[in-house]
């Protein structure tokens, strides 16, 4: 019998019983067999003695247990605990066939448990008091959880505040369980958004995890419309393998174009270079040009915030302050800049080619003092060659006591507000506009939004390194990416 070829049909069968929507409301999207038998792969059942303690949470119809049961029995695995646990009451009578299926392999002993439980809520108390769940604790773990986005109030909340920064989402709530329902050296696959790596809302959960366990390996897909379910699924999505000790610090990262996985691409990197800064940010790179980077960069000890700068977003929406915008100076407006006044590197204010009104009659929340800036687009769009598009701003460009700035546009100030040293500005200018930190970027944030908490925390070179930049930027005045790179460089091969 072909275990996962059967509990394939039985799904397809339950997939024709239910409406999509139906399913989308509890985040019950399936797992396709290739993606579910490479999951199951990456375990390493080697230091396997005697019975083995398997859980899949969120198990749907059961293909990623079916996966890891025809590779153990490749692997000469005899004996399986095997532990199941799914609420959906509509897809519980197919797990139960597909258990069946399970219990009746010859070639090994499976006993399964199936907990028709909610997998937070069951055990999220001894999460919080750190004793062991009412599980049992695990050697492996293979997972596909609920994509779900829950209110801060939910029920699932309750006892899980250690992971949770901002908007949980029942995904990673499921990780941080499972790590907690791991043994010591357990390991666990989850297949799973890349949201988590990056971003303010995800910091504790990081900390949490990489305080408690290591990350082994990561699987990136080049194509992210061809991923991961029998279904399409929009978010970019990737494979991780936990460790749960702190001892390995070589991540192995995995990219193929999609879920047939011909030609994986292997690259090896170490945990203390993918895994940088205060908030734990994971970068995942795919070429060894990028760890290279990664390297390089990492290496600067400096932040805006630590060299007394901050990059803010623009001060003004523009669309719910429709009636203080107009469309030339008047007694009282001051300049409103968007990131359409961005013009290679400089800024073109008023741009006449824009129908949009670009004058402001502010309130004091929304004016700031004309002095040198430095601009960065927000948000660029999927076409657009670069994610950081920054330009220089000079107090000269205006002739205004007050400007505005659009919140489709960050500015970077000093904290103090007084204004930045030119040479800093210039020096800036050089980093933001290097493809080197655009791909060091683009590495860490899979969006196309430049978002202020990431920047801040962005390695940069010193003060001394950035006047040095300034001022040969000042002479040359070249603003291609090209002129910023053979500048920077230098400092980065130093
Ligand atoms: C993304 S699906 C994955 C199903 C299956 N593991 C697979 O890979 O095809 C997530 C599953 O988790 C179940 N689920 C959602 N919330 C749950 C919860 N709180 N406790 C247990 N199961 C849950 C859903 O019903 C769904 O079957």
């Amino acid at each position: 019998m072909n275990l996962i070829s059967e509990v394939l049909i039985n799904t397809r069968n339950f997939l024709l019983s239910q409406t999509k929507d139906t399913r989308k409301k509890i985040g019950q999207f399936f797992t396709d067999e290739q993606t579910a038998l490479y999951m199951a792969n990456m375990f390493d059942l080697s230091n396997y003695k005697g019975k083995i303690r398997v859980l899949d949470p969120g198990t749907g119809t059961g293909i990623l247990s079916a996966a890891f049961i025809e590779i153990a029995i490749k692997q000469n695995i005899s004996n399986i605990d095997l532990v199941l646990v799914e609420n959906n009451l509509d897809v519980l009578p197919i797990l139960k066939e597909n258990i069946k299926l399970f219990k009746s392999l010859k070639d090994i002993k499976i006993s399964v448990t199936l907990i028709e439980e909610n997998f937070i809520t069951f055990q999220s108390n001894s999460f919080r008091e750190k004793t062991p769940s009412r599980l049992g604790q695990f050697d492996y773990i293979i997972c596909n959880p609920p994509y779900l986005k829950i209110p801060r109030n939910s029920e699932e909340t309750i006892n899980m505040d250690e992971v949770i920064s901002g908007a949980p989402n029942l995904y990673f709530l499921f990780m941080a369980l499972s790590i907690h329902n791991l043994f010591d050296n357990g390991e666990m696959v989850y297949i799973i958004p890349r949201s988590w790596t990056s971003g303010a809302y995800f910091k504790k959960f990081r900390n949490y995890i990489f305080d408690s366990a290591s990350l082994s390996q990561v699987h990136l897909f080049a194509r992210r419309d061809k991923v991961f379910s029998i279904e399409k699924v929009l978010q970019e999505t990737i494979i991780v393998k936990f460790i749960k000790s702190k001892m390995t610090d070589i991540v192995t990262l995995t990219s193929s174009e999609d879920n047939t996985f011909s030609n994986v691409i292997t690259h090896q990197s170490s945990q203390k270079v993918l895994v940088q800064g205060s908030s734990k940010y994971v970068f995942l790179p795919t070429s060894s040009e990028e760890i290279q980077l990664l390297q390089r960069i990492g290496k600067f000890n400096n932040t805006l915030p630590k060299l007394g700068m901050r990059l803010k977003t623009g001060l003004t929406v523009d669309f719910k302050n429709k009636n203080r915008l107009k469309n030339q100076a008047e007694k009282g407006t001051v300049p409103l800049l968007f990131p359409f006044n961005i013009d290679n590197g400089r800024i073109n204010f008023p741009n006449k080619n824009k129908e949009t009104y670009q004058y402001l009659l502010p309130t004091n929340g929304m004016k700031q003092i004309n002095k040198d800036y430095i601009f960065i687009k927000r948000f660029s769009s999927k076409e657009e060659k670069y994610r950081l598009q920054p330009a220089i701003y000079l107090c000269e460009d205006i002739n205004t006591q007050f400007i505005s700035t659009d919140n489709k546009l960050n500015f970077i100030e000093r904290i103090d507000k007084r204004p930045i040293e030119r040479n800093i500005i210039f020096g800036l200018f050089v980093i933001f506009n290097s493809t080197y930190y655009d791909t060091y970027y683009r590495i860490l944030n899979g969006s196309t939004q430049v978002n202020s908490t990431e920047i801040n925390d962005l390695p940069i070179p010193n003060k001394n390194d950035l006047k040095h930049l300034g001022q040969l930027f000042k002479q040359s005045q070249n603003f291609t990416r090209e002129f910023s790179d053979n500048l920077l460089g230098d400092i980065l091969k130093s």
